[in-house]
């Protein structure tokens, strides 16, 4: 159930009347044909990895052994070569290339070296130690009824079952156990039992936590008959953005409620700047955010890379607001960089669709974009889910601060209650999407153009293509062209133009003629009733003609779909494309 969190090598330990480890370099499938099938056990840890160091080689898979012990760990400790070298000089020997394996071994030193210590003592000396991020689970061979486990900026969630408990990284690990969850701080250890749950904080005091019970079930977290996660969550997005909006929307009186953003009028009236901080498909979520923001609310606002300004010298004075858009609610950078804007005073609102994930406590307040669990690394419906998440921001802010009429919020609003329809319509069309991705899958290189609000969306359209078909894609402000990509289009390019109509049409036409001149084939995608384009594309893919505003949504399905298919086409591996995982918790 993890396996979309990392699939380069896999190992699992369980206690057999000893400690029984198998692991392997590649996928879970090739763990099983490893495991003996009468394997038997009451207890056992299970890792599936995503390499940061050492390469993706057996001898690095987790879990990682010091004698009677054995440990998984998602994270880095940075501090590994130095303990490495003192735990060397104890005599320990060293089989992988992992920061990992010191973990093992310092958690053997600490037990057995400087007088007895049980499992748990041992891993609250040895988290003293680390430096970096973890969440760890250990399991001793003297104490076969007990699993040590401790987080710093790395997930962990603990499951209540009715017949054992459960650790793990993400809660879609053991859903088909229990829901019955508590998320573990950080700074926490503890100790899980078959009939136990003992956590314990920094200072070592005891915490006692209520449990939650997730939403989520398991069949959401399962296939339901489509052949990948990334075509089932493509065609749940009628539902998904549904329950992004759900109770939020007023048509009547044309106003947005979103209770849970606690921001007092008076403070969004003084409002300025924003500041929109996310990775990767958050981010180009986040470009639209701004063209949103600036239209809708009159607020300036930055779109900021995490991975950037965790390391730049903001100049920010306390009084901005940031948004950070993160679907995991756990990539490292965007925690970074939310911390960074936080300690200048910033208010954070965090739009994430993980509930209990480590931007919910970072934050000040979270607006969950509830689309449901999303296993496909490629991210869609939460994409979706972030972009409607915006337009609510945007339309509340907007109306308290007096920029946008009612009558202009309810058109809007109507349009937002449409759009779950007019997505199931794109969703109709698959197969004409279907034969254009054929046509073009064998292509080298692609280009997606758009301008304003249709610019993220060939962000989006190229990094998904580029991520689960391995075809070289680029995304472009299409008034960009002639400064220099040009250069690279020629009759082997397809160059896909988001050609809705609004203000820019007209200028995208000339880009669409810029790139026929030069012997691009065009795929346009274009208003069911917009015949004018069909002079110029090659091919035109249609959507519902919707409010100018909120054609992205319905644009992305089908360069979602257009992906799909054209990786589909080259027998890739598209719920788990190479070098990628789902959640990036290490810098
Ligand atoms: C692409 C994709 C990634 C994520 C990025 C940020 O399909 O999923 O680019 O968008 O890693 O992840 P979150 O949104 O979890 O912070």
């Amino acid at each position: 159930m993890l396996e979309y969190r990392g699939y380069d090598s896999a190992g699992v330990t369980v206690f057999n009347g000893s400690l029984e480890t198998y692991k392997i370099a590649g996928r879970i499938k090739d763990l099983e044909a490893l495991i003996p099938e009468n394997i038997e056990g009451n207890i056992g840890i299970g890792h599936t990895r995503w390499a940061t160091h050492g390469r993706p080689e057996t001898k690095n898979a987790h879990p990682h052994l010091s004698s009677n012990v054995s440990v998984v760990h998602n994270g880095i400790i940075e501090n590994y070569l130095e303990l490495k070298e003192r735990l060397s000089l104890h005599g320990y020997d060293f089989h992988s290339d992992t920061d990992t394996e010191v973990i093992a071994h310092l958690l053997h030193y600490n037990m057995n070296c400087n007088g007895t210590r049980c499992l748990f003592e041992g891993l609250a000396e040895t988290v003293k130690e680390l430096h970096g991020s973890y969440a760890i689970a250990a399991l001793c061979e003297d104490e076969p009824d007990s699993i040590a486990f401790a987080r710093k900026d790395s997930p962990l969630v603990i499951g209540i079952g009715k017949e054992g408990n459960y650790a793990a990284s993400d809660v879609t690990a053991f859903l088909r156990h229990t829901r019955e969850v508590i998320y573990i701080d950080d700074g926490e250890i503890g100790l899980l039992k078959p009939g136990s749950i003992e956590i314990f904080d920094k200072a070592g005091i005891k915490v006692s936590r209520n449990a939650q019970i997730v939403e989520w079930n398991l069949e959401a977290a399962e296939k339901a008959g489509y052949e990948h996660f990334m075509l089932k969550e493509i065609h749940e997005q009628p539902t998904s953005i549904q329950n992004t909006f759900a109770g939020k929307l007023s048509e009547l009186e044309g106003t947005v409620t979103i209770d849970e953003l606690y921001l007092e009028p008076e403070d969004i009236k003084k409002l300025r700047r924003a500041t929109i901080i996310a990775c990767g498909t958050s981010w180009n979520a986040g470009i639209l955010g701004k063209y949103l923001f600036e239209k809708l609310a009159a607020i300036h606002t930055d779109v900021e890379t995490a991975s950037e300004f965790r390391y730049s010298n903001p100049v920010l004075c306390g009084e901005e607001l940031t948004i950070a858009i993160t679907q995991s609610g756990e990539t490292a950078d965007t925690l970074a960089a939310v911390r960074s804007s936080s300690s200048y005073g910033c208010r954070t609102i965090a739009i994430t669709n993980v509930v209990g994930s480590t931007i919910t406590r970072e934050a000040d307040s979270v607006f969950y974009t509830r689309a449901g669990p999303e296993i496909g690394v490629a991210a869609t419906k939460t994409f979706t889910a972030q972009l409607v998440a915006l337009y609510l921001i945007a339309i509340y802010l907007g109306r308290i601060r007096g920029v946008i009429s009612a009558n202009d919020a309810k058109d809007l609003i109507v349009g937002i209650k449409r759009l779950p329809g007019q997505i199931q319509k794109v969703l109709n069309s698959n197969d004409e999407i279907k034969e254009c991705a054929v046509r073009f899958a064998d292509k080298r290189d692609y280009f997606f153009i758009g301008r304003y609000l249709n610019y993220p969306v060939a962000l989006e359209g190229a990094l998904k293509l580029k991520e689960i078909s391995y075809i070289h894609a680029e995304g472009y402000a299409a008034g960009e062209l002639k400064h220099g990509p040009l250069a690279l289009i020629t009759e082997e390019t397809p160059v896909v133009a988001i050609a809705t109509r609004g203000h820019t049409y007209d200028k995208i036409l000339s880009n669409i003629k810029e790139v026929k001149a030069r012997n691009a084939t065009v795929i346009a995608v274009a208003e069911d009733d917009d015949s004018e384009i069909e002079k110029y594309a090659d091919v035109v893919l249609r959507i519902p003609s919707s409010h100018e505003l909120l054609s992205p949504v319905l644009s992305s399905v089908v360069l979602q779909l257009l992906s799909y298919h054209t990786a589909h086409a080259k027998y890739c591996s598209i719920d788990k494309p190479r070098n990628l995982a789902k959640s990036v918790t290490v810098e």
